[in-house]
């Protein structure tokens, strides 16, 4: 029986989300340039979008840069956006041929020109897709995420837009960049570290947290599949009792 057919097609998450960590160490290993790494984390990528087409998986969340990134060596991060720009070129095709529509998070005027400008051409292109939300996380921090969202709601409290006694949790998801998706019920981080690293503080409040040891660029469909047969073993209670969720 393979790893697919073990998974509970009634039970999938509605969102997985994913820290893709470890390409520079896979490069290292190898005695290789870390941009190397990334190179191959593509073919993670590719991967991990299979396999959550295959099982059913509606919404994939991606952290591809985080704001803190920005503080790397120049020259990772420029060959990090031209990556960025050479895969989106080659992959809006295989997007549209499997159902995937792009979508963005993040400071995204932060980034180079051209990279703005591929990234809005194959959201653009892959608009009438409904298979599956794929969800690139770049110049992405919660933190960042956060305080815009607090800006945002005092300008529409102090406009009138938004009366400040009806705000309740809901409104604050409404103006987070993820306004337009479920919570992540699964969180995948690869490479052994155990840390959120400023992705999703508010929308992974009651996630799944699944950690491999996996470097990114080895990712693949197998390794998908047994995130999701972990997460249908666990039992999630949301604050109850277990006899409370079993009857
Ligand atoms: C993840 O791999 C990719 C990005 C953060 C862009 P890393 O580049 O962080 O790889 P390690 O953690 O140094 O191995
Ligand atoms: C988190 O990975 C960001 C992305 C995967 C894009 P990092 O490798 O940057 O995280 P830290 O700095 O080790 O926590
Ligand atoms: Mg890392």
């Amino acid at each position: 029986m393979s790893l697919l057919e073990k998974i509970n097609k009634n039970n999938v998450p509605k969102h997985v989300a994913i820290i893709m960590d470890g390409n520079g160490r896979w490069a290292k290993k190898k005695g290789m340039m870390r941009i190397f790494g990334h190179q191959n984390g593509v073919k993670a990528v590719r991967a991990s979008l299979e396999a959550a087409v295959k099982s059913g998986v509606q919404n994939l969340t991606l952290y591809a840069f985080s704001t803190e990134n920005w503080n790397r060596p120049q020259a990772e991060i420029n060959a990090l956006m031209e990556l960025l720009v050479d895969t989106i070129n080659g992959e809006t095709k295989t997007l549209n041929e499997n159902g995937i529509r792009l979508h963005t998070i993040g400071n995204i005027e932060s980034l180079p020109e051209k990279c703005q400008k591929k990234l809005q051409e194959a959201i653009n292109n892959t608009k009438q897709n409904t298979k599956l939300n794929l969800i690139l996380a770049l110049s992405y921090s919660s933190k960042w995420e956060i305080t815009n969202a607090v800006k945002n709601i005092c300008n529409d409290v102090v406009s009138g837009k938004l009366n400040k006694d009806a705000i309740e949790e809901k409104t604050i998801s409404q103006y987070l960049n993820t306004s337009a998706f479920p919570d992540p019920e699964l969180m995948i981080r690869t490479s052994g570290e155990y840390r959120i690293s400023n992705f999703l503080l508010w929308q992974l409040a009651y996630s799944e947290l699944y950690f491999t040891e996996t470097l990114w660029p080895d990712f693949r469909e197998d390794d998908f599949f047994k995130a999701l047969i972990d997460f249908q073993q666990r039992e999630r209670r949301f604050g109850m009792t277990s006899e409370q969720i079993t009857v």
